[in-house]
């Protein structure tokens, strides 16, 4: 047996990822498994940009790049951005990395001395608390509740802020509980924050997904912070990329070079042919951004009127990002063929072995008592997986 380094006694796998994995396993075992758990559309990626990295692949440009990515990305990132939102950002304030998840991780690593705080919001996505442990950090959890539509307190925020405080990551459009914060609560947090001297990571990967209103870059709300933020994105979400690896982030101009520099020895640089994908994403039309919206927005009402009248199960309707988030605590305890329903886990399992609909239980989001429902699926999908939710939670007894 290998011995492995302490670090990794208190790292988790990541629990979406390993639903998935199941539920593709009962696939190819060749059950009619329907699965709800991957946090990605289900669309193809655009034909436009596929043809750009077909091109890319004929044109040679199938070697390393600078580390931190190409500068004509950089350059489109920054454009766009700029005419949206009208905030300029330099070539050397933008970082490519291999998705949202790497740009979160170059970050926590070069902002994170060993026992340094960085407060993460629960719910809260798979990944943020084992990175920071990864990083040598130490997650603070600020709770929020189902109540408060999953919106953090600014006061709770500030009372966690300790000495050794040295970041906060926001999400929002959320990952797992499709809250979006409202502006002023990001705007007295990110205010909080910066005149603690907390760096604020926002992680905004689903900001197109946004049903009732739009979706505002932080450094917008609070042009004034701008160099205590950290505004990560990428392709996977908006573009339907999640394989490509394409993530960006929009940052103070020391932590971007310090990111691109733990990059460079991490990966040299982000795939080259990918890049010439996202700046066809960037730079081409973005009908299809909409189209998807457009869709997802549509499924997030079919599903909560499909499942509004599931026993056990309640539910807020998600404001953005595309997962419905329900409370089951009403299940556990009861029995499903004599299995009693102990917590999410249990219930998620079961309902994957029994009625072949993956979900993921709350425990990955730190939310136990709570299930995670993709609806980045067909609406032929979502009615047939509805059903036999509801068939499993009428026939728990
Ligand atoms: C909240 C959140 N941040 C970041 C990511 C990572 O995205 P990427 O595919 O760009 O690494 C995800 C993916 O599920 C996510 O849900």
């Amino acid at each position: 047996m290998v011995k492995l380094t302490r670090k990794l006694e208190t790292i988790e796998p990541s629990a979406t990822l390993a639903i998935t994995a199941l539920a593709i396993k009962m696939k190819r075992e060749g059950k009619d498994v329907i699965s709800l758990s991957a946090g990605e559309p289900d669309f193809p990626t655009p034909r436009n940009i596929k043809d750009e990295a077909i091109k890319a692949i004929e044109n040679d440009f199938t070697h390393y790049t600078p580390e931190s990515g190409i500068t004509e990305l950089k350059e489109a990132i920054a454009e766009k951005f700029e005419k949206e939102w009208g905030i300029k950002y330099n070539v050397n304030e933008v970082i490519i990395s291999n998705g949202a998840k790497h740009v979160i991780f170059n970050a926590l690593f070069a902002l994170c001395d060993e026992g340094d705080e960085v407060l993460v919001i629960t719910p809260a996505w798979v990944s943020y608390i084992e990175q920071i442990k990864l990083a040598g950090g130490k997650p603070v959890i600020v709770e929020t509740k189902e109540d408060n539509d999953f919106i953090p307190d600014p006061k709770e925020v500030e009372r966690k802020i300790s000495p050794k405080t040295k970041a906060i990551i926001l999400n929002s459009p959320h990952n797992p509980t499709g809250a979006v914060y409202p502006k002023d609560v990001l705007i007295k947090i990110a205010e909080t924050a910066t005149s603690k001297g907390v760096f604020i990571i926002s992680d905004e990967i689903y900001d197109k997904l946004s049903y009732d209103e739009e979706c505002v870059p932080l450094v917008h709300l609070i042009p004034e912070a701008k160099e205590n933020i950290l505004i990560v994105n990428g392709a996977s979400k908006a573009y339907a990329m999640t394989g490509w690896r394409m993530g960006w982030g929009l940052g103070p101009a020391n932590l971007i070079k310090a990111m691109g520099i733990i990059q460079g020895h991490m990966t040299s640089n982000p795939c080259s042919i990918s890049q010439k994908a996202a700046l066809e994403a960037v730079r081409g039309p973005q009908d299809e951004v909409t189209e998807m919206a457009r869709e997802f927005k549509e499924r997030r009402e079919l599903i909560c009127s499909l499942l509004e009248k599931a026993p056990y199960m309640t539910f807020r309707k998600p404001k953005g990002a595309f997962y419905l988030f329900p409370n089951i605590t009403k299940a556990l305890g009861k029995s499903f063929k004599g299995e009693v329903i102990e917590d999410d886990i249990t219930l998620a399992r079961k309902l994957l072995e029994e009625k072949l609909v993956a979900i993921v239980p709350g425990k990955a989001f730190l939310a136990p008592g709570y299930i995670r429902i993709s609806y980045a699926a067909s609406r032929k999908d979502i009615e047939e997986a509805s059903k036999r939710i509801i068939e499993f939670l009428e026939e728990l007894v």
